[in-house]
């Protein structure tokens, strides 16, 4: 079996990190959101993965690599002719997908646990294709399930009035006769080849489609918070042998629940780390509050700051003599209350669709 993750988009409403950061680059509990991704999938034990990428993409294939970190093999593949909507994204890979059955993964959908039930039952349930579905506050803005009987007899991408609590979550698996379906739909009204109706396609050809329900389901709606809602989820699910502690950490430093202490970090005196926290490599947190659901990058220094439910991209400085909640902080940024020079005042160097709340 094979795998396509996405890896393109533009995902504007992350701006500013996304004028100059690849969404799925954006970390999650101090990882890359598309390892989180690539790690389920192999866990799965598929280990032959695409993933498409915006055209003149360099940047996810040089940290995502060639996959033997994670003893996968990665193939990327440009997509081409804009944003034809995600059922587009198999059919650019169909070459490399062959005649193999495969997952489609949208790396944006955060699964919590793992997915190798999932897989095994599309393996073994003898299905054409398998959805998955989670139960949802507002199934609105989703692709919504119709159920006759226990049974899905229909897929309706964000219906007004859905006609069950379920949305249709970023995981799908499909035999080869994805292909096939593919070539009968054309774009729907917001000009996208959509995935709803690959699935509809299977329905109405009677074909065998399973479906599961996922309880730990996370999907970003494209807003900063939401991006803190699967650091937090993420960051909650660590395990003790995730909470490892390296690096040099004072002995006066107070470290409490779940915490993660990277390679090279330096925990000064007096420090209180409030768990679940992560903290990269070559860290160093001096005569601060680090509190829950904060992820700190790699090379970043805090100093003289409290910090809780933040992301910390990489090489962040932060030195303020505040408390600092709710953020989410770019890789080499720089927020200091040193006054160096006059006039004082609050100063700003703030790139385009920036927010700042003081
Ligand atoms: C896509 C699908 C939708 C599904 C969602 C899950 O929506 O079209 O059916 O519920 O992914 O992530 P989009 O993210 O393109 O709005």
């Amino acid at each position: 079996m094979k795998a396509v993750l996405t890896g393109g988009g533009r995902a504007t409403r992350l701006r500013p990190i996304t004028h100059t950061w690849n969404k799925h680059l954006i970390p999650l509990a101090n990882k890359p959101m598309i390892f989180h991704a690539i790690e389920k999938v192999v866990d799965a034990g598929i280990t032959d993965i695409a993933i498409n990428t915006n055209p003149g993409e360099t940047e996810l294939q040089k940290v995502i690599g060639d996959g033997s970190r994670w003893g996968a093999k990665i193939h990327f593949f440009e997509q081409q002719g804009g944003p034809l909507g995600i059922a587009n994204v198999p059919k650019q890979a169909q070459a490399w997908i062959g005649d193999s059955p495969f997952l489609f993964y949208l790396s944006d959908n955060v699964v919590l646990g793992n997915i190798r039930n999932l897989v095994e039952q599309f393996k073994n349930g003898g299905h054409d294709a398998l959805m998955t579905i989670a139960k949802v506050p507002d199934p609105r803005r989703f692709g919504v399930p119709e159920f006759v009987d226990g049974k899905i007899v229909r897929y309706e991408e964000k219906p007004a009035v859905p006609k069950s609590d379920y949305a249709v979550t970023g995981l799908y698996l499909f035999n080869n006769e994805f292909f096939k379906a593919y070539d009968t739909i054309t774009p729907s009204a917001r000009g996208e080849y959509e995935i709803s109706e690959i699935y509809n396609w299977y329905l109405r050809n009677a074909k065998n489609v399973g479906h599961t329900e996922i309880t730990g389901w996370w999907k970003d709606t494209g807003k900063p918070e939401d991006l803190l809602e699967g650091n937090q989820l993420i960051l909650d699910e660590m395990t003790p042998g995730e909470a490892t502690r390296e690096g040099q950490i004072d002995p006066t430093a107070i470290l409490q629940g779940k915490v993660h202490i990277g390679k090279g970090s330096k925990i000064g005196p007096g420090v209180l780390v409030r768990g679940p926290v992560s903290i990269g490599e070559n860290v160093t947190v001096e005569a601060s509050y680090i509190g829950p659901y904060t992820a700190i990058g790699n090379g970043s220094v805090i100093r003289n700051t409290e910090l809780e439910h933040c992301i910390i991209f990489d090489n962040v400085t932060v030195d303020c003599h505040a408390r600092i909640v709710d953020s989410l902080i770019g890789k080499d940024a720089c927020v200091t209350s040193k006054q160096s020079t006059h006039p004082h005042g609050y100063k700003f160097i703030i790139g385009d669709n920036a927010r700042v709340e003081i």
